[in-house]
Protein backbone atom coordinates (compact mmCIF):
# COMPACT_ATOMS: atom_id res chain seq x y z
CA UNK A 1 0.00 0.00 0.00
CA UNK A 2 3.08 2.34 1.03
CA UNK A 3 4.38 1.57 -2.52
CA UNK A 4 1.73 2.78 -4.17
CA UNK A 5 1.62 6.24 -3.11
CA UNK A 6 5.46 6.33 -3.12
CA UNK A 7 6.00 5.51 -6.96
CA UNK A 8 3.67 7.85 -8.10
CA UNK A 9 5.50 11.01 -5.76
CA UNK A 10 8.65 10.23 -7.03
CA UNK A 11 7.70 10.27 -10.70
CA UNK A 12 5.72 13.56 -10.33
CA UNK A 13 8.92 14.75 -8.58
CA UNK A 14 11.44 13.98 -11.54
CA UNK A 15 9.09 15.97 -13.71
CA UNK A 16 9.80 18.82 -11.50
CA UNK A 17 13.74 18.70 -11.98
CA UNK A 18 13.80 18.19 -15.53
CA UNK A 19 10.78 20.82 -16.55
CA UNK A 20 13.15 23.40 -14.14
CA UNK A 21 16.69 22.94 -15.48
CA UNK A 22 15.26 22.94 -18.95
CA UNK A 23 13.62 26.30 -18.11
CA UNK A 24 16.96 26.94 -16.35
CA UNK A 25 18.79 27.11 -19.77
CA UNK A 26 16.59 27.89 -21.94
CA UNK A 27 16.90 31.40 -20.30
CA UNK A 28 21.05 31.23 -20.35
CA UNK A 29 21.41 30.00 -24.20
CA UNK A 30 25.24 32.03 -24.17
CA UNK A 31 26.29 29.48 -21.24
CA UNK A 32 27.34 26.63 -23.72
CA UNK A 33 30.19 25.81 -21.32
CA UNK A 34 27.17 24.10 -19.42
CA UNK A 35 27.53 21.52 -21.89
CA UNK A 36 31.08 20.63 -21.02
CA UNK A 37 29.92 19.86 -16.96
CA UNK A 38 29.67 16.03 -18.24
CA UNK A 39 31.92 13.89 -16.98
CA UNK A 40 34.87 12.83 -19.18
CA UNK A 41 36.29 16.40 -20.95
CA UNK A 42 38.79 16.67 -17.97
CA UNK A 43 42.57 16.58 -18.29
CA UNK A 44 45.19 17.21 -16.50
CA UNK A 45 47.82 20.10 -16.44
CA UNK A 46 50.93 21.00 -14.81
CA UNK A 47 52.70 23.77 -14.41
CA UNK A 48 55.75 24.96 -12.56
CA UNK A 49 56.95 28.60 -11.15
CA UNK A 50 58.48 30.28 -8.25
CA UNK A 51 56.75 33.23 -5.70
CA UNK A 52 58.97 35.95 -4.52
CA UNK A 53 57.86 36.78 -0.80
CA UNK A 54 59.16 39.80 -0.32
CA UNK A 55 58.53 41.01 3.43
CA UNK A 56 61.41 43.81 3.82
CA UNK A 57 63.58 46.10 1.70
CA UNK A 58 61.78 49.32 0.05
CA UNK A 59 59.05 47.55 -2.00
CA UNK A 60 57.75 44.65 -0.07
CA UNK A 61 55.14 42.25 -1.40
CA UNK A 62 53.98 41.34 1.70
CA UNK A 63 52.47 42.85 4.87
CA UNK A 64 51.48 42.66 7.86
CA UNK A 65 47.83 44.17 8.23
CA UNK A 66 46.86 42.83 11.45
CA UNK A 67 48.01 40.59 14.73
CA UNK A 68 46.63 39.53 18.14
CA UNK A 69 47.68 41.29 21.28
CA UNK A 70 49.37 38.29 22.02
CA UNK A 71 51.11 37.40 18.66
CA UNK A 72 54.56 38.65 20.14
CA UNK A 73 54.48 36.33 22.63
CA UNK A 74 53.31 33.27 20.61
CA UNK A 75 56.45 30.56 19.22
CA UNK A 76 54.44 30.67 15.88
CA UNK A 77 53.19 34.56 15.99
CA UNK A 78 49.71 32.85 16.19
CA UNK A 79 47.07 35.58 14.89
CA UNK A 80 49.40 37.20 12.61
CA UNK A 81 47.93 38.27 8.96
CA UNK A 82 49.67 39.05 6.17
CA UNK A 83 48.57 40.69 2.51
CA UNK A 84 50.13 39.38 -0.10
CA UNK A 85 50.82 40.36 -3.95
CA UNK A 86 53.95 38.47 -4.63
CA UNK A 87 55.46 38.08 -8.06
CA UNK A 88 55.86 35.14 -9.62
CA UNK A 89 58.23 33.91 -12.37
CA UNK A 90 59.26 30.98 -14.69
CA UNK A 91 62.26 30.59 -12.96
CA UNK A 92 63.70 31.20 -9.23
CA UNK A 93 65.30 34.64 -9.97
CA UNK A 94 62.97 37.60 -9.53
CA UNK A 95 64.57 38.72 -13.30
CA UNK A 96 63.01 35.78 -14.86
CA UNK A 97 59.72 35.92 -16.83
CA UNK A 98 56.49 36.88 -15.20
CA UNK A 99 53.75 33.94 -15.00
CA UNK A 100 51.51 35.97 -13.12
CA UNK A 101 51.08 37.44 -8.92
CA UNK A 102 49.70 35.77 -6.25
CA UNK A 103 47.40 37.70 -4.57
CA UNK A 104 45.62 36.71 -1.48
CA UNK A 105 46.51 36.20 2.30
CA UNK A 106 48.24 33.88 4.81
CA UNK A 107 48.03 33.89 8.40
CA UNK A 108 49.62 31.99 11.43
CA UNK A 109 46.66 29.53 12.39
CA UNK A 110 48.81 26.73 14.58
CA UNK A 111 49.48 27.51 18.24
CA UNK A 112 52.03 24.83 18.44
CA UNK A 113 53.69 24.19 14.76
CA UNK A 114 54.30 26.91 12.20
CA UNK A 115 50.95 26.66 9.73
CA UNK A 116 49.67 29.13 8.21
CA UNK A 117 46.28 29.30 6.86
CA UNK A 118 46.80 30.12 2.67
CA UNK A 119 43.87 31.53 0.64
CA UNK A 120 45.37 32.70 -2.29
CA UNK A 121 44.27 34.08 -5.81
CA UNK A 122 47.10 33.69 -8.48
CA UNK A 123 46.41 35.46 -11.61
CA UNK A 124 48.22 34.37 -14.72
CA UNK A 125 49.01 37.70 -16.74
CA UNK A 126 51.15 35.97 -19.55
CA UNK A 127 50.07 33.31 -22.67
CA UNK A 128 47.15 31.12 -22.74
CA UNK A 129 46.31 31.53 -19.31
CA UNK A 130 46.36 35.49 -19.54
CA UNK A 131 43.50 36.74 -16.84
CA UNK A 132 42.61 33.21 -15.97
CA UNK A 133 42.70 32.45 -12.11
CA UNK A 134 43.44 29.69 -9.63
CA UNK A 135 42.01 29.75 -6.29
CA UNK A 136 44.60 28.12 -3.42
CA UNK A 137 43.01 27.55 0.18
CA UNK A 138 44.44 25.42 2.52
CA UNK A 139 47.42 24.68 5.58
CA UNK A 140 50.77 25.51 4.68
CA UNK A 141 53.30 24.02 7.26
CA UNK A 142 56.30 26.23 6.27
CA UNK A 143 58.82 24.11 7.67
CA UNK A 144 57.76 20.93 6.14
CA UNK A 145 60.29 20.34 2.66
CA UNK A 146 57.23 20.18 1.10
CA UNK A 147 53.40 21.59 1.33
CA UNK A 148 50.85 20.60 -0.27
CA UNK A 149 47.77 22.36 -0.52
CA UNK A 150 44.48 22.72 -2.44
CA UNK A 151 43.11 23.85 -5.92
CA UNK A 152 39.53 24.97 -4.86
CA UNK A 153 38.44 25.95 -8.18
CA UNK A 154 39.58 28.50 -11.23
CA UNK A 155 38.01 31.03 -13.58
CA UNK A 156 38.83 31.45 -17.20
CA UNK A 157 39.92 29.00 -18.87
CA UNK A 158 40.49 27.23 -15.05
CA UNK A 159 36.58 27.45 -14.45
CA UNK A 160 35.52 24.38 -12.53
CA UNK A 161 38.93 23.25 -12.09
CA UNK A 162 40.72 21.74 -9.33
CA UNK A 163 43.81 20.64 -7.92
CA UNK A 164 46.66 20.78 -5.79
CA UNK A 165 50.24 22.29 -5.60
CA UNK A 166 53.09 21.41 -4.23
CA UNK A 167 55.28 24.30 -2.56
CA UNK A 168 58.78 24.03 -1.35
CA UNK A 169 61.05 26.96 -0.06
CA UNK A 170 63.84 27.11 -2.69
CA UNK A 171 65.64 30.27 -0.74
CA UNK A 172 65.13 32.04 2.52
CA UNK A 173 66.87 35.24 3.94
CA UNK A 174 66.54 34.64 7.61
CA UNK A 175 67.84 37.95 7.94
CA UNK A 176 64.94 39.75 5.81
CA UNK A 177 62.66 37.16 5.80
CA UNK A 178 62.06 37.44 2.10
CA UNK A 179 62.02 33.62 0.00
CA UNK A 180 61.42 32.46 -2.92
CA UNK A 181 58.78 29.79 -3.04
CA UNK A 182 59.03 26.67 -5.85
CA UNK A 183 55.39 25.74 -6.70
CA UNK A 184 54.65 22.63 -8.61
CA UNK A 185 50.49 23.21 -10.09
CA UNK A 186 48.37 19.80 -10.82
CA UNK A 187 45.17 21.14 -12.14
CA UNK A 188 42.05 19.03 -13.34
CA UNK A 189 40.76 21.35 -15.97
CA UNK A 190 37.93 21.13 -18.41
CA UNK A 191 39.71 20.61 -22.16
CA UNK A 192 36.66 22.69 -23.53
CA UNK A 193 37.55 25.70 -21.86
CA UNK A 194 40.87 25.71 -23.59
CA UNK A 195 41.25 29.46 -25.41
C1 LIG B 1 47.09 39.94 -20.82
O1 LIG B 1 45.76 40.43 -20.91
C2 LIG B 1 45.65 41.82 -20.65
C3 LIG B 1 44.18 42.17 -20.61
O2 LIG B 1 43.48 41.62 -21.68
C4 LIG B 1 46.43 42.59 -21.72
O3 LIG B 1 46.34 43.97 -21.47
C5 LIG B 1 47.87 42.15 -21.68
O4 LIG B 1 48.60 42.77 -22.71
C6 LIG B 1 47.99 40.64 -21.81
N1 LIG B 1 49.36 40.27 -21.58
C7 LIG B 1 50.03 39.41 -22.35
C8 LIG B 1 51.45 39.21 -22.00
O5 LIG B 1 49.50 38.82 -23.28
C1 LIG C 1 69.69 38.83 3.60
O1 LIG C 1 69.05 40.00 4.04
C2 LIG C 1 69.91 40.95 4.62
C3 LIG C 1 69.05 42.08 5.17
O2 LIG C 1 68.23 42.62 4.17
C4 LIG C 1 70.92 41.41 3.58
O3 LIG C 1 71.81 42.35 4.17
C5 LIG C 1 71.68 40.21 3.04
O4 LIG C 1 72.54 40.61 2.00
C6 LIG C 1 70.72 39.15 2.54
N1 LIG C 1 71.46 37.95 2.18
C7 LIG C 1 71.45 37.43 0.97
C8 LIG C 1 72.24 36.18 0.79
O5 LIG C 1 70.85 37.94 0.05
Amino acid sequence: MRKVVFVPFLFVLSFVVVGSYADWSMTQPEEDWQESLALGKEKLTKMHFYFHDIVSGKKPTAMKIAQASTTTKSPTLFGIVMMVDDLSTEGPEPTSKMVGRAQGLYASADQKQLGLLFAMSFEFTNGIYNGSTLSILGRNPVLQLVREMPIVGGTGVFKLARGVVFAKTCWFNMTSGNAVVEYHANVRENSDFEP
